[in-house]
């Protein structure tokens, strides 16, 4: 038998994971129960070893202080209270190492003869509960397998025409169908973005990429229906354009456009000053707010407006991406109370944890958006001296009273580096900027303000 590999000395504050040989048996873990906090650093020794994929088993061996001679045996044998306190904490933190998943625990022989046979007995123990534990867990990984299974073959029944699942569809690294992966242009919490070549159509494409596994709960089937549903029915110069929803056996594929080679948050922080220059901004806003106007009046709002779901291209053409938390507001005119969006831009009555309207809320983005344009990312955090973006109603009542002071803006941007911002800016700022949803400026208004000046 191959003796298992000690790692790492416990009841030191120095203990730390060792390396698992390939061809280890199993872990031995020496808990040494009279140091201070020994059997703590066992159990913590312990739970990090159950972290490594494929560890064999964890072993723990309980070490005796010392030998005990015959005389302290004979003590020890008068002090029965003292020898059953020992023998409960003992229990106990055999108790407490197997809790955090190791397979086996035993004392050390107290004849160092024995040791090899009481570990080989250990061993086998070990071995065989590791076993039932794996074979439990491919059980449940299986149930869990098939239920995922059912789940995407059923999801066009919860999801009026989401495309049923083509299992025709090949998979490989890099590529899908007939559609190769060339370059990453974006990543986000929902999976990679990939620009793509069809090597039949030679057509082009941005190809968002979302894994089946990663879709744990409902809500994030639902963003990713939302967003296609949305886009399906939205058609703009600058509203991101959806070709098709693949749903492989492993993935999703939201196959667009390709908008642009960056997002606006890489834009502005390449922009001399990390800030975007007059015409730059002016055409980027004026596409901008001509899709969220178009957007509104078709139903939808975006609740997610931010830099970083704004592609431009390089004529400055700005599209808006990122449909997950669209929704068709007309059909809830009492409007809605989850929270949703990014900080920091989110209207502060969404902050505030009120009933809000999800166009008027846009607004506000919008206006934080060009805050960042002009003055570079992180503007409002500064001008507050916001430490954190936390989604805090505190910040909801901060962003209230100051924005209620209609010259506060004005004389937190002179204070601001960077070039004077130029009037009609400010005032489109100072419209959108409006902490009551009531008086803020619609989002048609601020499209309409954006028009060149003949
Ligand atoms: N059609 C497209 N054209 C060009 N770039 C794109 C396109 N779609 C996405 N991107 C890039 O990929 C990034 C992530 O895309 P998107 O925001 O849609 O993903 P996400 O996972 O939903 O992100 P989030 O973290 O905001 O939820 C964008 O910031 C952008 O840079
Ligand atoms: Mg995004």
């Amino acid at each position: 038998m191959t003796m298992p590999h000690a790692l790492g000395r416990l009841g030191d504050a120095a203990a730390c994971l060792g390396v698992i040989p390939e061809d280890a048996e199993a872990v031995l873990v020496l808990v040494d129960t009279f140091a201070p906090e020994g059997d703590a650093a066992a159990r913590n020794i312990i739970r990090d070893y159950t972290l490594v994929e494929d560890a064999p088993p964890i072993i723990a061996m309980l070490l005796r202080a010392k030998e005990p001679d015959d005389a302290d045996a004979a003590a020890s044998l008068n002090d029965i209270p003292a020898a059953m306190q020992r023998t409960s904490t003992l229990v106990d933190v055999s108790t407490g190492l197997v809790e955090v998943g190791a397979d086996d625990v035993f004392m050390q022989p107290s004849n160092l003869v024995d040791l090899p046979a009481v570990l080989g007995i250990a061993l086998t123990k070990a071995k065989r509960h590791y076993q039932q534990i794996m074979s439990y867990e491919e059980q449940i990984s299986d149930h869990l397998d098939s239920h995922n299974r059912l789940f995407w073959r059923a999801i066009h029944l919860v999801f009026n025409n989401f495309p049923g699942l083509d299992m025709s569809i090949r998979e490989a690294d890099g590529r899908v169908g007939d559609r190769v992966f060339v370059n990453t242009i974006g990543s986000g919490a929902c999976g990679q973005v990939y620009t793509s070549l069809n090597e039949v159509t030679k057509k082009q494409e941005a190809v968002k990429v979302i894994s089946k596994k990663d879709i744990t709960e409902m809500k994030q089937a639902a963003a990713v229906w939302r967003e296609c549903r949305a886009l399906r029915k939205l058609q703009h110069a600058s509203v991101v354009r959806l070709n098709q929803l693949i749903h492989a056996p492993h993935h999703l594929y939201l196959c667009m456009e390709i908008a642009g080679p960056q997002n606006l948050v890489q834009r502005i922080r390449e922009s001399p000053e990390h800030c975007l220059e007059g015409p730059a901004a002016q055409t980027i806003f004026r596409h901008i707010a001509s899709a969220v106007s178009y957007c509104h009046d078709k139903g939808f709002a975006h609740r997610d407006i931010k830099p970083e779901n704004i592609a431009v291209d390089v004529q400055d053409h700005a599209t808006l991406l990122d449909f997950g938390f669209a929704v068709e507001f007309k059909a809830k005119p009492d409007g809605y109370d989850d929270h949703c969006g990014t900080m920091p831009f989110v209207a502060p009555e969404v902050l505030l944890g009120q009933r809000y309207q999800p166009d008027a809320a846009d607004v506000w983005s919008m206006g934080v958006v060009l805050l960042e344009m002009l003055r570079g990312m992180n503007a409002l955090m500064k001008m507050l001296g916001w430490r954190s973006y936390e989604c805090s109603s505190r910040y909801g009542e901060e962003l209230t009273r100051f924005f209620s002071s209609p010259s506060a803006l004005a004389a937190a941007l002179q204070k601001c580096p960077g070039a004077a911002i130029p009037e009609d800016a400010l005032s489109l700022l100072t419209t959108m900027l409006v902490p009551r949803p009531s008086e803020r400026a619609r989002a048609s208004d601020i499209y309409g303000a954006t028009e060149p000046k003949a």
